[in-house]
């Protein structure tokens, strides 16, 4: 019998895994450069975590969550995303009675039970980073900058920035009885009437055209903004346009997860076809005080890993796939040269040279395709005759050039070929 990866996951194999962690690397570091630290956390959370957190009307809480019992019978979550956890452990070690703003990034699997298809998986890798406890229009632009700097960093031109203002507790409640209101006089299935009662503002993100045809009248939170919400957005959208970061104001956009005040955006990709949310994230003033904590106003995102990915293969920015691997490849012949080569790929690494060798008790023939298929420039092939004059033949893959060096100046003569 052999098993296959579960349904809407899958493995990210050599050599597009490389790809994969460069790009982790890439998003992370503009938000490195700007002073957030690295944070960890568990990928399971007591479920309440996110039943409070995301809201219980959300679709990830509802439908999507790995929820399971654990021995003692409590019941866990695998976190379906990184905020709430960012803020619990936050909470939990107090680092809020420090400096302020508290600024983090992160870097892990998250878990959606979704209905799978091209760029939307169950188990998806994100980066994030949060700024926590302060409530300044310059940090929500920061962060939207650090996101922006970093697809451009990988060459990404195709990723448009969606921003709006889902008001505050001042604002909001009268414009979600106004968009109730208005939806209450539509013709909507049941599920979507129930949703009118409980999260209306997700009707909006409707995506089904017999929906969407009836939204276009719908009031819009840009129109019910307190003066307040109205300035600070305003400051936001300036502070934007002076770092040179293009938007769209995008009115509809509204996020999946229950969290969200004032500030959210999107950077959507249209080379992905329906899954175009490449990343998200916004301003979440009231998430602490909704997990027990002092007030503390706060705004992140978290960039989709697999989703930046696709979008880099749609630009066609991932470069050729049998990349290099290591840059020395030694073919020993015979169990003496074998032992000895086995000591000379051991020093080379130390030199900082990659390196590799032929295992598996390969001839001649077959040692060379491996030197061939491993992208190594160099191989360096040990004979018993070599042995016996401390040489070794030192090949040149790319010209075929071949010339004996002795082995005690080997990695010397490598770390000045291949620097
Ligand atoms: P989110 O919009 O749910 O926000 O997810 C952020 C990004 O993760 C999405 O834009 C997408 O690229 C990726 N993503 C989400 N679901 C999937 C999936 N099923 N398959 C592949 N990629 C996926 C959050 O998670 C918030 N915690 C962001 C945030 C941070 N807000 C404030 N701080």
């Amino acid at each position: 019998m052999s098993f296959q990866a579960p349904k809407g996951t899958f493995d990210w194999l050599p050599p597009r895994s490389e790809q994969v962690l460069a790009i982790r690397e890439a998003l992370a570091a503009p938000a490195r450069l700007a002073g957030y630290g690295y944070v960890e956390t568990p990928v399971f959370e007591d479920t309440q975590l996110f039943a409070r957190g995301v809201g219980e009307s959300t679709d990830i809480v509802s439908k999507e969550m790995y929820t399971f019992p654990d021995k003692a019978g409590r019941s866990l979550t695998l976190r379906p995303e990184g905020t709430a956890p960012v803020v619990r452990a936050v909470l939990q070690h107090g680092l809020h009675n420090g400096r302020l703003p508290v600024k983090v990034w992160y870097s892990g699997s998250q878990f959606r039970y979704e209905r799978s298809q091209k760029g939307r998986y169950r188990h998806f890798w994100q980066v994030g980073a949060e700024a926590l406890g302060a409530e300044d229009p310059a940090l929500d632009a920061e962060l939207i900058v650090l996101g922006a700097r970093g697809y451009s960093s990988l060459g990404l031109t195709g990723v448009r920035l969606l921003v709006n203002s889902l008001g505050d507790k001042t604002c909001r409640p009268a414009y979600r009885a106004a968009l109730q209101a208005f939806l209450r006089g539509l013709d909507l299935d049941e599920d979507t009437r129930s949703r009118v009662e409980i999260n209306p503002l997700r009707v909006l993100d409707d995506k089904r055209p017999e929906v969407r045809a009836q939204l276009t009248g719908a009031p819009l939170v840009a129109d019910h903004l307190c003066p307040a919400c109205k300035a600070y957005h305003e400051e936001v959208r300036s502070l934007l346009g002076a770092a040179g970061v293009a938007f769209d104001d995008d009115p509809r956009l509204v996020r999946g997860l229950d969290y969200y005040t004032r500030t959210t955006f999107e950077f959507v990709h249209d080379g992905l076809g329906s899954q175009s949310a490449v990343g998200g994230g916004g301003r979440y003033d009231g998430l602490s005080e909704m997990l027990g904590g002092p007030p503390l106003p706060s705004v992140g995102w978290a960039l989709g890993v697999d989703r930046t990915y696709l979008a880099m293969e749609a630009e066609g920015l991932l470069t050729d796939t049998e990349q290099e691997h290591v840059q020395v490849y030694g073919v020993p012949l015979g169990d003496d040269a074998r032992r000895r080569m086995f000591l000379l790929v051991d020093e080379l690494r130390r030199a900082g040279v990659s390196a590799d060798m032929a295992f598996g008790g390969k001839g001649l023939k077959g040692s060379m395709k491996g030197a061939d298929r491993s992208g190594a420039r160099f191989a360096l092939i040990l004979g018993e005759r070599d042995l016996a004059a401390q040489a070794v033949q030192l090949k040149d893959l790319t010209t075929a050039e071949q010339t004996e060096v002795p082995l005690a100046q080997v990695a010397d003569i490598l770390k000045g070929k291949v620097q």
